[in-house]
């Protein structure tokens, strides 16, 4: 983990999904933190205090007039940590928490509060739609606190529809994008170009072959870049993902349109990311503007295309190359470090596809940072946003030499 633990108040409101909570609390714990529960009295006919306080090695605090809580710690001294998550959020604590109502030791702690605050919704959908819940949310929102939406999905009421509150895995993943954030401006005044996704190389103007990069490690890497003061271009291959204000992106599609865009770009950066899975073969008869009919067999001829990053020139002159190998099988190590060199690189990192839980379409990566010194660097299994923190370290050393 880049971040170290953090003080965490989880406030768990009165609904069917205080159960989520525990999960919740079990995952912050495992990621290092140090954890105070805090439920409303009406969380408690949910989930009990025992499974909470045995969970978080700490007695839970309900009552706001024990003065010093039953915790033995008051509202001030739980609103001094570094984080506030309140998951599940009814529509009574957050209607409270817009009007500045403090009757229970929760609410009183939100609003002696001066760090970030979550709230995770969770309510029947008309609820969740009504103007007055909009409304409240809204003005949270303007103030600063993070919203996790809820999903759409089975409502605990039997309804189905917008309400359901978003997975303990998800929010975990949001905390830590905010812990994470807080860098250093250590990029200022590099420009780096990121490569993302997967090139499409046509068959026909409907048809294309591709691969399963979805462009995360990506829009991940430009992210933290862009949080650390670097000036950031993306290049993205065919990505259906969020784009950050800040950040240029630059749309291509084939492994063609690729090349001459970052051909063109890449004498102005300091720092190529390529992190793009470019296809490796495209097909030499495409018939561009038609559509192949049904035949009983048609036969594609696949010619190489051009090793994209090799042909850049570039590492040593000022601007560093960063490939990126995902591999499979035995010898997979030794072939990205293989890379490395075959290509010209300043650094490449390594992540194994033959594993389903990282990599492909997946929020999170194990990466290895291979060096041609060998002074590699592995990252345990992390979000790729916290992996892209650990490439950006490597980079700024190498930047800074
Ligand atoms: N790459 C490139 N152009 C290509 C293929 C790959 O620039 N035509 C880049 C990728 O963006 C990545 C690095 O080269 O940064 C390694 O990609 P990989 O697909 O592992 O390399 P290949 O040379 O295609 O090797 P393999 O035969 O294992 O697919």
């Amino acid at each position: 983990m880049q971040h170290s633990g953090k003080n965490i108040v989880l406030g768990v409101t009165g609904s069917i999904a205080a159960y989520k909570a525990v999960e919740l609390l079990r995952l912050l714990k495992s990621d290092g933190h140090d954890v105070h529960v805090i439920q409303t009295p009406s969380s408690a006919r949910f989930v009990g205090e025992a499974t909470f306080s045995a969970l978080s090695g700490h007695a839970v605090a309900v009552d706001a007039f024990a003065g010093e809580s039953a915790a033995g710690i008051s509202h001030i001294e739980l609103a001094r940590s570094d984080l506030m998550i309140i998951a599940p959020a009814t529509a009574n604590t957050i209607g409270k928490m817009a009007a500045g109502i403090a009757d229970n030791l929760l609410l009183t702690s939100y609003l002696a509060m001066d760090g970030p605050v979550f709230v995770a919704p969770a309510m029947n959908q008309y609820m969740w739609h009504h103007v007055a819940v909009q409304e409240n949310i809204a003005t949270l929102e303007r103030r600063g606190v993070h919203n996790i939406r809820p999903k759409t999905g089975n409502l605990a009421c039997g309804e189905f529809g917008d309400g359901r509150m978003e997975e303990p895995e998800q929010i975990l993943v949001r905390v830590r994008e905010l812990l994470t954030a807080n860098q250093p401006a250590d990029l200022e005044g590099v420009d780096i170009l990121v490569t993302a996704g997967a090139t499409r190389e046509l068959i026909d103007a409907v048809r294309f072959i591709t691969n399963r990069s979805s462009g995360r490690m990506g829009f991940a890497l430009a992210k933290a870049a862009r949080d650390r003061g670097a000036s950031v271009t993306v290049i993205a291959a065919n990505c259906a993902l969020e784009h950050h204000p800040g950040i240029r992106y630059i749309d291509v599609q084939t492994s063609a349109e690729l090349q001459e865009v970052l051909e063109q770009k890449f004498d102005k950066c300091n720092v190529l990311l390529m992190s793009a899975a470019v296809a490796d073969y495209k097909v030499s008869t495409t018939t561009a503007t038609g559509k192949l009919e049904r035949k009983s067999e048609i036969h594609l001829r696949l010619v190489p295309t051009s090793d994209i990053v090799s042909n850049l020139k570039g590492n040593g002159n000022g601007r560093l190359k960063v490939g990126f190998a995902a591999e499979f099988g035995a010898d997979k190590i030794e072939r990205a470090r293989r890379k490395l060199e075959e290509k010209n690189l300043g650094m490449i990192v390594f992540n194994d596809v033959s594993r389903a839980d990282i990599g492909f379409e997946s929020e999170e990566n194990e990466i290895t940072i291979l060096m041609p010194d060998g002074n590699d660097e592995f990252v345990e299994k992390a979000t790729k946003l916290e992996c892209a923190h650990r490439i950006l370290d490597k980079v700024r050393e190498s930047v800074r030499q």
